[in-house]
C-alpha cells in the first residue's frame, strides 16, 4: 500500500466533506465529523485471513495510506470467552454469553486499538506533541504510544478522580499530568482550549480517526464467532466506542461480508447517565453537571460524541440501559468469581445491565469489557474476601 489516498472526513450533520487533515469538527455547522473508507468487496476476506489477528489485519478499512508509518504494539486480537457458568446462573434457554476481553491489550484498554491508527496520524501529519483529556484509560494508551512514537505526550485529568492504575501507566510511560479541578468534562474543555493555541494532535474520541482503529472490535467478533452476534452491549462514557463497533458492524454490511446487524446496547451507570435517560425518556439531550458513580472510567456528564452514539441504538433498534453502583460491583465479583474474569467496574456494568434485564436479551450476546481489572485495585481491596489459618 502506499500513495493512493483512500479516505476522506465527512461530517454527520451537513455532510461537508474534508480531505484527509487534523481536523476535529466540522467547519461549517460544527457537527461531529467521520471517516469515510473506499471500501473493498467481500473478496478481502481472504486477505484477512493469512494475516495475524490485531488491528492492522483489517489494514484496507483504516484510514492509514503508508502502512510504513503505523505506530503498533500488536494491539487488538483479543479473546472472546463464553460466560457459560454465569450463563447457567441465569438459567435461560437460547441464550448464550460472551466477554470480549479488551483488558488484553498492551495498557489493558480497547483505547490502544483507537491509539495505534490516532498516533500514526499524528506522525503522518507530522506533530511532535499529542494530548488527550481522560478519566484514565486514554491517558494511559496514549502515553505508551506517544513513547513509541518518540512523541510528547500531555494528559489531562480531572484531579483526584483517576484510578491509580491508570495515572501510574501516564507517569510511567513519561507524560506530562495536568491536573484540572472538577470533572472529565472540565478537563475536556481545557484541553480544547490548548490545542487550539497549540501545535498539538487532539487525540480524545472527537478525533474520527481514533474511532477507526476501536471498529475494529466488531470485525474480530464477527470473525471470532463466525457471525454477527444478536445483541453487543457496551459501557458508555464518552460515547465514543459504541459508535466506533457500530461503524464496524456497517461497514461489513456494506462490503456484503455480513447479512445482517447487531442490537446495540448502551450501558451507563445511574450517577452519569445523561445519554441514556434522555434517550429511555425520549426527549433531547441534556448535558448533566456532576456525575457520579465509582466506574470512574465512564464518570461523564457531557459525552461529546452522543449523537453518534445515539443514531448507533437507533439505527440498530437498540436501547439504552442504567445500573446502579452496587449492580456495578456485584456484576464484577460475579465475572471475577464465577469466570475467573477480572475487569474494572465501567467494564462490568454490561454484565450489571443484563443481569437487571434478563428478558430485554435473547440469542448470542456480546458484553464489552472494555478495561482491565487491574487499573482500578482501590475497588478490589474493598471487596469481601475469606480468611483462615492453616
Ligand atoms: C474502561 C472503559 N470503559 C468504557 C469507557 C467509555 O468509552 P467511551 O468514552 O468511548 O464511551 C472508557 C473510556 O474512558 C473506559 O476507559
Ligand atoms: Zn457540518
Amino acid at each position: 500500500m502506499g500513495g493512493e489516498i483512500r479516505h476522506f472526513i465527512k461530517c454527520i450533520e451537513c455532510g461537508m466533506e474534508y480531505e484527509p487533515s487534523p481536523i476535529y469538527r466540522c467547519g461549517r455547522c460544527n457537527g461531529l465529523l467521520e471517516i469515510r473508507i473506499k471500501l473493498p468487496d467481500r473478496n478481502i476476506l481472504l486477505s484477512w485471513k493469512s494475516r495475524a489477528f490485531n488491528v492492522w489485519r483489517y489494514r484496507e478499512l483504516l484510514p492509514v495510506d503508508d502502512y510504513n508509518m503505523v505506530v503498533s504494539m500488536d494491539e487488538g486480537g483479543t479473546r472472546l470467552l463464553n460466560l457459560d457458568r454465569v450463563g447457567e446462573s441465569i438459567g435461560k434457554s437460547g441464550f448464550r454469553l460472551f466477554l470480549k476481553v479488551e483488558g488484553d491489550n498492551p495498557t489493558g484498554s480497547f483505547k490502544d486499538r483507537g491509539m495505534t491508527v490516532g498516533v500514526t496520524k499524528a506522525r503522518e501529519f507530522k506533530y511532535t506533541r499529542v494530548a488527550c483529556a481522560s478519566t484514565g484509560n486514554t491517558s494511559a494508551s496514549m502515553a505508551a504510544y506517544a513513547a513509541r512514537a518518540g512523541l510528547e505526550p500531555i494528559v489531562f485529568i480531572p484531579r483526584g478522580k483517576i484510578a491509580r492504575g491508570k495515572l501510574s501507566q501516564a507517569i510511567a510511560y513519561g507524560a506530562t499530568i495536568v491536573e484540572v479541578e472538577g470533572v472529565f468534562d472540565d478537563a475536556l474543555r481545557k484541553v480544547f482550549d490548548y490545542v487550539a493555541k497549540n501545535k498539538v494532535y487532539l487525540l480524545n474520541s472527537i478525533n474520527p480517526y481514533r474511532l477507526e482503529g476501536q471498529k475494529t472490535i466488531a470485525y474480530e467478533i464477527y470473525e471470532q464467532l463466525g457471525k454477527v452476534p444478536d445483541y453487543i452491549v457496551v459501557p458508555v462514557g464518552n460515547a465514543g466506542n459504541i459508535s466506533a463497533i457500530w461503524k464496524g458492524f456497517k461497514e461489513l454490511f456494506e462490503i456484503g461480508v455480513i447479512n445482517c446487524l447487531p442490537i446495540m446496547v448502551g450501558v451507563q451507570a445511574e450517577g452519569a447517565s445523561p445519554l441514556a435517560k434522555a434517550y429511555m425518556e425520549k426527549r433531547s439531550f441534556k448535558p448533566l453537571e456532576d456525575p457520579r458513580t465509582l466506574a470512574s472510567a465512564i464518570r461523564i456528564g457531557n459525552p461529546v460524541n452522543w449523537p453518534k452514539a445515539w443514531r448507533a441504538v437507533e439505527e440498530s433498534n437498540g436501547f439504552f440501559l442504567t445500573v446502579s453502583d452496587e449492580e456495578i460491583v456485584s456484576a464484577q465479583m460475579k465475572l471475577a468469581r464465577e469466570e475467573g474474569i477480572l475487569v474494572e467496574p465501567a467494564s462490568a456494568s454490561p454484565l450489571a445491565a443484563l443481569l437487571k434485564n434478563q428478558d430485554a436479551f435473547e440469542g448470542n450476546i456480546v458484553l464489552i469489557a472494555t478495561g482491565h481489572g487491574l487499573k482500578d485495585p482501590d475497588i478490589l481491596m474493598k471487596w469481601p474476601y475469606k480468611t483462615g489459618s492453616i
